[in-house]
């Protein structure tokens, strides 16, 4: 079956799906995107992830391309055109295409993308059975990284980085030496007492849908959180440490550079909020 893409008001094949030579998002990185997980066929926090899409184009000051249910109906329609049971939608959004010149152009229609892909539940759960290892490499990102940018190559140094060094993902690392965030991921740690913990949200990292929805089964659940930096140090002698994202939801970290964490196997705690996470996901998402 060929893979279907949604291209400014056209669903098209993927192999021929293209933008404009001038499109902003090519040239100038100027534009926001969000992945959402598909699990079971049915969107997973749906909502959060379209209301951190309108606030990322609020920030640029990018218009909407459309309205909200339209945009409900371009996901569902490419995920149904790619017959997708597991795996993710990707939607991006540019301020469109225009000579390039680096002031906002007057009078340009914001660009959309929409795709989808499967990815297949067994390489997720892969890595929460073994774990993964993260290396730490320094955040030489901006200074507006709670925006969802496509301006990503800082993270792509940093995600190959980690792979060169045997990991899964990288931690970045500000000049203090705590941790801010993973490059495709939200960092987390569990403390000596139980804590869940996880860096404050400030301009300095994004605030994971998944983060968010974390927080509320943590709470539900009575499992306390504090939102607070750490340091490397402290994570390498954390009892657990972990990684969410919406693809990967809570995937334990079984090394930090050379360091195992705790006994060197995935923590329970990560296993639990994962359960917990899904439970709760799967309630609330709508076909
Ligand atoms: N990444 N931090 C960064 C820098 C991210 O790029 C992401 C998401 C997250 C986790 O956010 P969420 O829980 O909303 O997925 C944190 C996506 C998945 C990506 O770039 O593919």
């Amino acid at each position: 079956m060929s893979r279907i893409a949604y291209v400014n008001g056209r669903y098209v094949p993927h192999a021929d799906a293209a933008v404009h030579v001038e499109d902003r998002g090519y040239q100038f990185a100027d534009g926001v995107y969000e992945v959402c997980a598909i699990v079971d066929g049915l969107l997973i926090d749906e909502t959060l992830h379209l209301d951190r899409l309108d606030r990322s184009l609020g920030e640029l000051r990018i218009a909407s391309p459309m309205g909200r249910s339209a945009l409900k109906v371009v996901m569902r329609e490419v995920v149904r055109r790619n017959r997708i049971g597991n795996g993710l939608v990707y939607m991006q959004v540019t301020r469109g295409v225009a000579r390039r010149d680096h002031p906002f152009p007057k009078g340009i229609k914001p660009a959309l993308v929409v795709t989808a892909r499967a990815i297949a539940p067994d390489k997720i759960e892969a890595n929460n059975r073994n774990g993964i290892a993260v290396a730490t490499v320094p955040d030489i990102r901006w200074g507006r990284c709670d925006i969802k940018s496509v301006s990503l190559l800082p993270n792509v140094l940093a995600k190959q980085a980690a792979r060169e060094a045997g990991a899964y993902e990288a931690w970045l690392v500000d000049k203090d030496g705590f941790v801010t965030e993973g490059s495709s991921t939200n960092a987390w740690i569990v403390d000596a007492d139980g804590n869940l913990v996880t860096r404050d949200v400030t301009n300095n990292i994004l605030r994971g849908v998944t983060r968010t929805s974390l927080f509320t089964v943590a709470k539900a659940a009575g499992i306390p959180i504090v939102e607070r930096r750490f340091t490397v140090d402290e994570a390498k002698r954390a009892r657990e440490a972990f990684i969410s994202s919406a693809t990967g939801y809570a995937t334990p970290v079984v090394r930090i550079d050379d360091t195992a964490i705790g006994n060197g196997q995935p923590g329970s705690m990560a296993e639990r909020l994962r359960d917990l996470y899904l439970n709760a996901a799967r309630a609330g998402a709508r076909p």
